[in-house]
């Protein structure tokens, strides 16, 4: 792929760190991390070069979904600080260069957000149509076939007034009902209300879910091996990913722009193509960056990673900048998932990550390869999946404290407190130790960042798979050209020359003379300057 001439915004080639906030550091001893814990480690953030952080939900919220269940979309959860706090955290990120962008859950509110505390209260209420209600079938059953993200109804009768509600996710979580204008209306607002106070944008909560059939269509079963897009063996093609959801983001997109630098709308898009991922970034009018979530969930090998991102690149619009990550808050980090807990599997996976053109999302604590922790379930927080319900493993695996040093409390809390989640293995993966040592995978990471920025930064996210034997990924990203080998034993790339920038390994095979293939390690990436 060649020719996309990826435009110059300030997330073209950016490096964005997604902070899961309870879990980051707990400045007032409280066990859960916080506002003011962030502002606490901004510098390590800033020494690791990145442009702008994803803070998980910041909003109050009754916490059955931590914070995906809002119950008040203007002001911060007492919890995690106060509306001072983010301001103080917004002009502290940005003396360091650093942007700031929040959650926005607009698919659904918390039940006990004074919306649907009205909607409920009688059938003529002021805020009833900003919710998605439903007579029961004759037989008093719900609606129809819609199953939620724990794999049971997505409808509950709500008994005093004699209807269903829907809840894509948990029965706390009732999806607001887009079709109604006031909802938009209010949206905007909250919009604005963020953007006025400096925040450089939001990550937008199931973006690709935001309207509902307006006919209620059962939805079909999930086609065979499509792994995204579904829930309970459904596809959600009627209870989510409908067309309408389009004029939303063009609305957004324009309030966006109103600002200058424009803000930029990160959309949660789950849908299992490039073909559909496309769609969100309209004619470059509507979501500026979409998540790309085959690539996170594609095989670790160098021909399905790869495929990956040919057919991105190939489906995005001209222009349109692609994003990658490997790990986030719902799935297994990529360090177990993809790499087994091998710390030289996750270097060569990050030295893919960290060359790739467009946005790049690093998940707190991937950059040290902190691993998924087994959470026994007494100690397991996530309700939405707890012991594994609907067949779904606790996402607390990939939620525990960073590992900030090889102490009892991992440097994430003060002494004595326990933290809302078990630490991990502090001893081997933590950030003091890993700073110091200049081959840890922190330290490597931190030099891809600067690799990026002078190689690949700036070069129009150009990007050019090369030929390449089997168990081998090799391409052109921006002046320099990687090459991966995704197997244990030692390879030869042939007809790559030019000086070794950077190796993922702690130590490289000794050099064979100039002129020679260049040999790479069993699971080594390379980084070759291109000659001038
Ligand atoms: C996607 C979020 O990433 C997840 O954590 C949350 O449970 C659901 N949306 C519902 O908001």
């Amino acid at each position: 792929m060649t020719g996309h001439d990826r435009g110059t915004s300030w997330w073209s080639d950016a490096v964005v760190y997604q902070l899961y906030v309870r879990s980051w550091h707990d400045s007032d001893g409280d066990g859960y991390g916080d506002l003011p814990g962030v502002v606490d480690k901004l510098d390590y953030l800033s020494w690791l070069g990145v442009d702008a952080i994803w803070l998980s939900p910041t909003m109050p919220s009754p916490d059955h979904d931590w914070g995906y269940d809002v119950s008040d979309y203007v002001s911060v959860h007492p919890e995690l600080g106060s509306l001072e706090d983010m301001d103080r955290l917004v002009a502290e990120a940005g003396r360091r260069q650093m942007r700031i962008l929040l959650d926005l859950v607009p698919n659904h509110t918390s039940d006990q957000h004074p919306w649907f505390v009205e909607a409920r209260s009688s059938r003529g209420a002021t805020h009833r149509n900003w919710y998605v209600w439903a007579e029961p079938s004759p037989d008093k059953a719900p609606p129809n076939n819609w199953l939620d993200a724990s794999g049971e109804s997505a409808w509950t009768l709500d008994a005093e007034t004699g209807q269903y509600y829907l809840h894509n996710f948990l029965p706390s979580q009732p999806d607001l009902n887009w079709w109604d204008p006031p909802v938009h209306d209010a949206f905007e607002e909250i919009l604005r209300f963020w953007f006025d106070r400096g925040i450089a944008g939001f990550r937008i909560d199931v973006a690709h879910g935001l309207y509902k059939d307006a006919a209620l269509r059962d939805n079909p079963p999930m086609p065979e091996g499509q792994l995204i897009g579904g829930t309970g063996g459904q596809e959600q093609r009627f209870s989510a990913n409908r067309p309408e959801t389009h004029a939303v983001f063009r609305n957004w997109r324009r309030i966006a722009e109103q600002y200058e630098p424009p803000r930029l709308l990160l959309g949660e898009t789950c849908v299992p193509d490039a073909e559909k991922l496309a769609r969100y970034y309209g004619q470059d009018d509507e979501l500026q960056l979409g998540f790309n979530f085959p690539f996170m969930v594609s095989a670790y090998t160098a021909l399905e990673l790869s495929n990956v991102v040919r057919e991105t690149l190939g489906r995005l619009p001209v222009g349109a900048i692609p994003v990658w990550t490997m790990s986030n808050h719902d799935k297994s980090r990529f360090t177990t998932r993809w790499c087994s807990n091998d710390d030289v599997r996750a270097a060569l996976a990050l030295t893919i990550l960290l060359t790739l053109p467009g946005t790049i999302v690093i998940y707190y604590g991937d950059e040290i390869g902190m691993t998924d922790v087994d959470v026994p379930l007494e100690l397991q927080r996530d309700n939405m999946f707890l012991g594994g319900r609907g067949g779904h493993p606790s996402r607390d695996r990939a939620r525990t404290p960073m590992q900030w040093e090889p102490s009892v409390t991992g440097g994430f809390t003060t002494a004595g407190t326990t933290p809302w989640l078990p630490l991990g293995d502090v001893s081997s993966h933590n950030v003091a130790d890993q700073r110091e040592d200049p081959r840890s995978l922190l330290s490597l990471c931190r030099q891809l960042v600067s690799v990026r920025r002078r190689h690949i930064k700036g070069c129009g996210g150009s990007y050019e798979q090369l030929a390449a034997a089997e168990h081998q990924w090799v391409y052109r990203s921006g002046d320099v050209v990687v090459a991966a080998n995704f197997a244990g034993e030692p390879a030869e790339v042939p007809g790559l020359a030019g000086p070794v920038l950077f190796s993922s390994l702690k130590a490289r095979l000794p050099e064979k003379p100039f002129g020679e293939p260049l040999r790479l390690a069993g699971f080594e990436a390379v980084v070759v300057q291109l000659w001038p």
